[in-house]
């Protein structure tokens, strides 16, 4: 069939497989045009099909050689029906490193389920014997806790007062004021329960427990500051509340794993358009002006270019690692340079529908939201006949 994006609110309810598998390739080349890494050689990505944890998955493959274990929570097509984003990278990340030679399989599952656990760790002992990287780079809006049986989910609130600023709708291009009523005490409770430290924490006591850890095995987690702007609505609110606790579980998990070297970082990468950033209010203005200075200054990038860095500048360096005061890896440094916030901010107080054309790059945040689902790409023919049953090799 033709597959033509379908928008609903703030979600596109097709993908488009060969445009999904044109932006895994470039992803690729790009990591392949940086060099080699000497990083980790077999590595489990716990959300591994799209954003961060795919260019997570790539750089480890593309940049290591490394056999890759990916870990996701995506839909099949059925007739008529396409797969999501995240099903199609995956057939097209698993075909390009079998191509490579590389030993690729993926789980399509609940991660936060006993059952997806216990899968992983079959699979981690029939064919990789341990794993020695572990990225845990989920983005949900609920978790089912398998041990109490409740469902948590998470909501994206202030904590104490109303919050209101600006918000811009990306597709019409509409900026307008915004208020997001505080959230209730339950409502944190729920969100570090589904955004917070506690399943990855899981995820390495299962891995541990059964030995399927390299000594000196390395996992990082991905969390997110931000500007003064946007604090109130994320790093103050609920969710940075999870984040506060993701950050927290890094030292408790590396204490866990004294005894075989291994070691627990977050990553605070840059603010980026995807699926979960889309979806709340005031960052997609933040980030349609963000994009305008950085790529005015010739510094902007994507999550495969942040996650390469990562790897080749940070994690992979041979040198101790560089970390903040509060033991994070930084790789929203640039994001985060006072000359990129100020001009930000400037522009910020001046943003109207008007003009954010104009001062802000709403056209760079759309595209980037397009290629999300796979559509917007070069070299792809959207016109043709596409079949959309695409499979994943290792699934199907
Ligand atoms: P994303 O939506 O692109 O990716 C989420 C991944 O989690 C997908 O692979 C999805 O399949 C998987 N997933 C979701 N629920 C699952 C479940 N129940 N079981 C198995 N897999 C599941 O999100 P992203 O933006 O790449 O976010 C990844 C991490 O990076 C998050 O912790 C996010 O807070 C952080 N981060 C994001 C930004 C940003 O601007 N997007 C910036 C800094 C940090
Ligand atoms: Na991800």
């Amino acid at each position: 069939m033709i597959i033509e994006p379908r928008m609903r609110g703030f979600i596109c309810l097709t993908a488009q497989p060969k445009g999904s598998e044109q932006s895994v390739k470039n992803q690729i080349e790009y990591v392949k045009s940086k060099g080699t890494i000497a990083g980790a050689k077999k590595v489990l990505v716990i959300g591994a099909s799209t954003g961060f944890g795919l260019a997570s998955r790539i750089t480890s493959a593309f940049g290591s050689d490394a056999a890759t274990i990916g870990v996701f929570f995506e839909k099949e097509a059925s007739e008529g029906k396409t797969a999501s984003p995240g099903w199609y990278n995956s057939a097209a990340f698993e075909n390009e490193a079998h191509k490579a030679g590389l030993y690729a399989k993926s789980i399509n599952g609940d991660a936060f389920s006993n059952e997806v656990k216990r899968q992983t760790l079959d699979l981690i002992k029939a064919d990789l014997g341990q794993v020695d990287l572990i990225i845990y780079s989920l983005a949900s809006p609920v978790r089912l806790n398998p041990n109490t049986g409740v469902l948590h989910r998470s909501v994206l609130k202030p904590i104490g007062q109303t919050f209101t600023n600006k918000t811009v709708d990306f597709h019409t291009g509409k900026v307008s004021e915004v208020s997001i009523e505080p959230c209730n005490e339950e409502d944190i409770v729920n969100t570090v329960a589904v955004m917070g430290g506690e399943d990855w924490a899981m995820w390495i006591d299962a891995l541990k427990a059964e030995n399927l850890l390299a000594e000196g095995a390395t996992t990082v987690a991905y969390s997110y500051i931000g500007p003064s702007l946007t604090e109130a609505v994320y790093r103050k609110g609920t969710i940075g509340r999870a984040k506060d606790h993701l950050e927290a579980t890094a030292f408790t998990i590396s204490d866990s794993l004294a005894d075989i070297n291994g070691k627990a970082y977050v990553s605070v990468n840059k603010a980026l358009v995807t699926q979960a950033s889309s979806a709340i209010p005031v960052i997609p203005l933040y980030i349609s002006l963000l994009y305008k200075i950085m790529k005015e200054k010739g510094i902007h990038e994507g999550c495969i270019e942040q996650i390469q860095r990562l790897y080749q500048q940070r994690l992979y360096t041979g040198e101790p690692m560089i970390t903040d005061e509060k033991g994070r890896i930084r790789v929203d440094d640039w994001e985060m340079r006072e000359d990129v916030q100020s001009q930000v901010a400037a522009l910020w107080e001046q943003a109207t529908t008007e003009n954010l054309a104009e001062i802000g790059d709403l056209e760079g945040y759309r595209n980037d939201f397009y290629n999300l689902f796979g559509f917007g790409f070069d070299g792809v023919d959207y016109k043709a006949d596409t079949n959309e049953l695409v499979k994943v090799p290792s699934i199907s």
